[in-house]
């Protein structure tokens, strides 16, 4: 059976792939594709920031405070910098470069933590419980790519 947080995991991956993709174009002074690509992430990580807050972490009861005060205190410093990165991109600023290096140091490390210690601590506590298969497909659905990102 693929465990909870199994989406979240790949969520990650396909996140970093994109921001991948963004800092190439950019690099390459491609403004206006990586913008178009920069949306993917900043939509996929909002979407995944909301999953956690409003499905995972909720699930956890108060088996997890500690841990999920810290990473709701992380998701609000993501998200200031998703649009610190998405100005830059948009004002064709070479400002983008320096944002999305803090960025990725912040998620890279958020990621870990949560891989680490949140994701197998909300397994361990939600394994056999009856609403299990319905908090994962509600996860899978929360963090599903649209047809047409925004
Ligand atoms: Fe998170
Ligand atoms: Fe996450």
């Amino acid at each position: 059976m693929t465990s909870l947080t199994h989406c979240l995991e790949l969520d990650h991956r396909r996140l970093d792939a994109a921001l991948l993709e963004t800092k190439d174009l950019a690099t390459q002074g491609a403004f206006t594709p990586a913008l178009d690509r920069f949306r993917v992430v900043a939509a996929g990580l909002s979407r995944h920031i909301d999953a956690e807050e409003t499905i995972l972490f909720p699930a956890l009861g108060s088996a997890a405070a500690g841990p999920v005060r810290v990473m709701c205190m992380e998701h609000v410093r993501l998200r200031e910098h998703l649009e610190a990165i998405r100005a830059a991109l948009a004002a064709n600023s070479s400002a983008w470069a320096e944002e999305t290096r803090a960025f990725e140091v912040l998620l890279e490390q958020h990621n870990a933590k949560e891989e680490r210690v949140l994701y197998p601590l909300s397994n361990d506590v939600t394994r056999g419980r009856p609403d299990v298969t319905t908090l994962r497909a509600a996860l899978e659905t929360a963090i599903a790519v649209p047809a047409v990102e925004p």
